[in-house]
């Protein structure tokens, strides 16, 4: 078999769309590269005394984990000299950071959730990185929050690793999706999966029930139903996966297909999950893969963002399904 290198198909999609320019892909090749120092430090755990708190909060007002700073630093110092970058945002960091002035400015906008499933990094459950690539706008030099607050129809690349059994990066640049496997010892991502495609219908649901008393109406619905099985509406079994890292939850709905859900609630009045580092690029990739990402009463890639820390509800994955608790959401009104 042929091996596909990551810079290898970034090189192949220049050539045959015009969608990669070298710029953008040395930023993603750097971004790879970033994942791979992460991933390196997530499998050394506490041989390199990196699990545990950090003992500070970030920008939400939740504790850090020593690999959630760890994996900042990581992918701020590897983005910051390679030219490609007008700033980045971060989970972990309040305001946008500046690429420093000694290194010349690029094109676009960097967003990251650098540690996604920081309740699992003590437990050795698998976690990942999560990143958006935008433009910024024209004449824009010193970018600022509102330079980020673009709908996330005009993502032109996300991507996330996830750093389990294997170390792997699914990656969108608009054409597909596709999935790569870190081979360690030689250091290389090889193109495993050429081109994932979510199954249209499924039996498998991920949510957290124990935010059940706090559902809205239609998710309550769907979930009653699904838990009805072969004797309820949706007329078959369903099955039940919750990771709480989304990572691993929307890798395993591209491998095999399910719905994932995180919905606004009385208790998430916003919704859980951020907008612009979470939510958007794994859309962007969804959508890319065939299914569907909604709000449950909208598109999330035509959602126009408020705040760069802006939370949102997702409901994401097989898109029957996701359709159906559109469905729900516009009965209910
Ligand atoms: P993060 O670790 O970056 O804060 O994100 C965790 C997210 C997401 O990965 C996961 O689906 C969800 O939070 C889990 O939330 P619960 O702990 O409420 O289940
Ligand atoms: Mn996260
Ligand atoms: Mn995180």
């Amino acid at each position: 078999m042929r091996r596909v290198t990551f810079t290898q198909y970034l090189v192949e999609q220049e050539r045959k769309r015009k969608t990669v320019p070298a710029e953008l892909r040395l930023l993603l090749e750097v971004i790879a590269r970033a994942c791979k120092a992460i991933s390196h430090a997530v499998g050394k755990g506490e041989l390199a005394d990196v699990l545990g708190a950090a003992g500070t909060d970030n920008v939400q007002g939740e504790a850090q984990k020593k690999l959630d700073v760890i994996s900042n630093e990581v992918l701020v110092e590897a983005n910051s000299w390679g030219g490609s970058l007008a700033a980045m945002a971060s989970e972990e960091m309040e305001e946008p950071y500046q690429i420093p002035n000694e290194y010349p400015k690029g094109r676009y906008l960097l967003l990251f959730d650098p540690l996604d499933g920081s309740s699992n990094i003590d437990v050795n459950v698998s976690i990942g990185t999560i990143f958006s690539i935008l433009e910024c706008p024209p004449d824009v030099t010193e970018p600022d929050e509102s330079s980020f607050l673009q709908p996330g129809a005009r993502q032109v690349a996300a991507g996330f690793a996830v750093y389990g059994p294997s170390t792997v990066m699914v990656l969108t640049v608009g054409h597909g999706t596709v999935g790569f496997t870190l081979d360690r010892e030689v250091g290389t991502w090889v193109l495993t999966q050429p081109r994932i495609e979510i199954p249209v219908s499924t039996k498998e649901f991920a949510i957290n029930t124990s935010n059940a008393r706090n559902w809205p109406a239609p998710v309550r619905r769907y979930i009653d139903e699904c838990v009805a099985g072969k004797d309820g509406p949706l007329g078959k079994d369903f099955n039940m996966r919750w990771v709480a890292s989304m990572v691993a939850d929307v890798y395993r709905i591209l491998t095999r297909g399910g719905i994932f859900m995180y919905p606004a609630d009385a208790k998430h009045k916003e919704g859980r999950l951020r907008l612009l580092y979470e939510a958007n690029p794994m859309a962007f990739i969804v959508e890319q893969a065939g299914g569907a990402a909604s709000t449950g009463t909208q598109r999330i890639l035509d959602v126009q963002p408020g705040k760069l820390h802006q939370r949102i509800g997702v409901i994401l994955g097989s898109s029957e399904e996701v359709r159906r608790v559109e469905g729900y959401y516009a009965q209910a009104g």
